[in-house]
């Protein structure tokens, strides 16, 4: 007799590739002083360069332990949070309208969010349609228990679709095309997922892009999932941000099946305090939620941290956004310049903590295997970056490479990259 249900046993066959990766700079991590040859961790999406801000604004909270701590919370978030982050959307999204509190769910990540979504919106087998490459944890957040299918739409470096001038540039015309082709299979599409900027590109997408996938949404009766996770990690100057909340309420033509997500595990570098929000318009979708999100509380002294962090503006504003985004362009600059050096194209994009690099110079069998072992060699090396694979991306020989580090970490890094990558070309080359 099997110990686990097929579900079980599905979930158990569910392959996280980054594992490796994410395993080694865990077990053998990097310290310059305590573990100089461990492994560098530049594959977790995750912003290292402000816990400074963090640390020394958190230490003057003082939030006092209350009874109503102690026992069981409104489940859509406490009242004061809901408001404090309706105010802080409202703000940084620049929505014309105040955000209502109302239409605000708070749940423990931002992951757990598209996943409550998604259980909202799809049954099991029914289709989400996604620009590939995209981040790899909205296939776990889709599929992994709510089993819903993704449906990748590919987008390539070499410009193949009419219209594009940009590599990866998405448009609106392939979702068309593979919406017709996989309907006519008897695919079942409820929803399409839009990063706006995008994980692992860093391109902040036009409005005029914003405008099409509404539109194509509409004309197919679909709702649109819009993860905004890095709409403060924009660190080049001048770049202009379009959020789906800044949009007049005549631009968008279907608003109930427009869902927004945001956490604060990379705008507010907090990946630990597992802090997640949905703006939905939707009373159906946020009452479904709402039924469920027992399961998914952050505890009630976090969620009075969170509001009284959220209402410092004047910090925010003057203190942490401005520092966190001096860092990532220097961050990001460190990174370029050292893979300009190596003579190694990326995608030079305004947004993110990373940058999207093309190393399929060094990999003479431009194969999944061929990029799986790069991968590997790198993690044995001392360096963790994330291959295309995990972004489900159809071109091989991309990799993600997460700069938001210490820059002497970075240094290591990109020296380690440079000297792999040269020696895995010499030892396959004679194959
Ligand atoms: C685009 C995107 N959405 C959601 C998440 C998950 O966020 P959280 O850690 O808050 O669950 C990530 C994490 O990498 C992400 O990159």
């Amino acid at each position: 007799m099997a110990f686990l249900s097929c579900r079980g046993e599905n979930i158990l066959r569910y392959v996280y590739l980054l594992s490796a990766g994410a395993r080694a700079s865990n077990v053998n991590k990097y310290d310059s002083i305590s573990n100089p040859t461990g492994c560098i961790n530049m594959g977790t999406s995750e912003n290292r360069l402000v816990f400074d801000l963090l640390k020394d604004r958190m230490n003057k909270l003082s939030v006092k332990w209350e009874d109503d701590m102690y026992t069981y919370p409104d489940y859509q978030g406490i009242p004061e949070l809901r408001q404090a982050v309706a105010e802080f959307l409202t703000d940084q999204a620049k929505s014309p309208e105040p955000l209502d509190p109302k239409n605000i769910t708070i749940m423990n990540g931002g992951g757990i969010c598209i996943e409550a979504l998604t259980f909202a919106i799809c049954d099991p087998g029914d289709a989400m349609m996604v620009a590939s490459p995209y981040y790899g944890g909205f296939d776990r957040d889709a599929v992994l228990r709510p089993e819903a299918k993704v449906i990748p739409v590919h987008f390539h470096s070499e410009p193949d679709e009419p219209g594009q001038t940009e590599p990866f540039q998405i448009t609106q015309s392939k979702f068309e095309s593979v919406y017709q082709e996989e309907t006519a299979k008897g695919v079942k599409i409820r929803a399409v997922f839009f990063m706006n900027p995008n994980n692992p590109l860093g391109d902040v997408p036009s409005k005029q892009l914003l405008l099409d996938m509404l539109h194509f949404c509409h004309r197919h009766s679909l709702h649109l999932i819009v993860n905004e996770v890095y709409m403060n990690s924009i660190f080049k100057e001048g770049v202009k941000f379009h959020s789906f909340l800044s949009l007049k309420p005549e631009e968008v033509p279907d608003p109930e099946r427009v869902h927004f997500v945001w956490a604060g595990s990379k705008d507010l570098t907090m990946s630990g305090m597992r802090f997640g929000v949905i703006h939905t318009l939707n009373s159906s979708i946020s009452s479904c939620i709402n039924r469920f999100t027992y399961f998914h509380l952050i505890p009630v002294y976090i969620q009075r941290v969170m509001a009284h962090l959220f209402s410092d503006k004047d910090w925010w504003n003057n203190v942490f956004f401005p520092t966190n985004l001096k860092r990532l362009r220097e961050a990001h600059k460190l990174t370029t310049d050292a893979l300009d050096e190596m003579g190694i194209p990326y995608l030079n994009r305004p947004s993110g903590l990373y940058v999207y690099a093309d190393l399929k110079k060094f990999i003479p069998s431009l194969t999944e295997a061929g990029e799986l072992a790069l991968f590997h060699r790198l993690i044995d090396d001392g360096v963790y970056i994330s291959p295309s694979l995990a972004f489900f991306s159809d071109e091989r020989g991309w990799f993600r490479i997460i700069f938001s580090r210490p820059p002497d970490e970075v240094k290591v890094a990109m020296a380690r990259l440079a000297r792999t990558c040269q020696a895995f070309l010499e030892e396959n080359r004679q194959l």
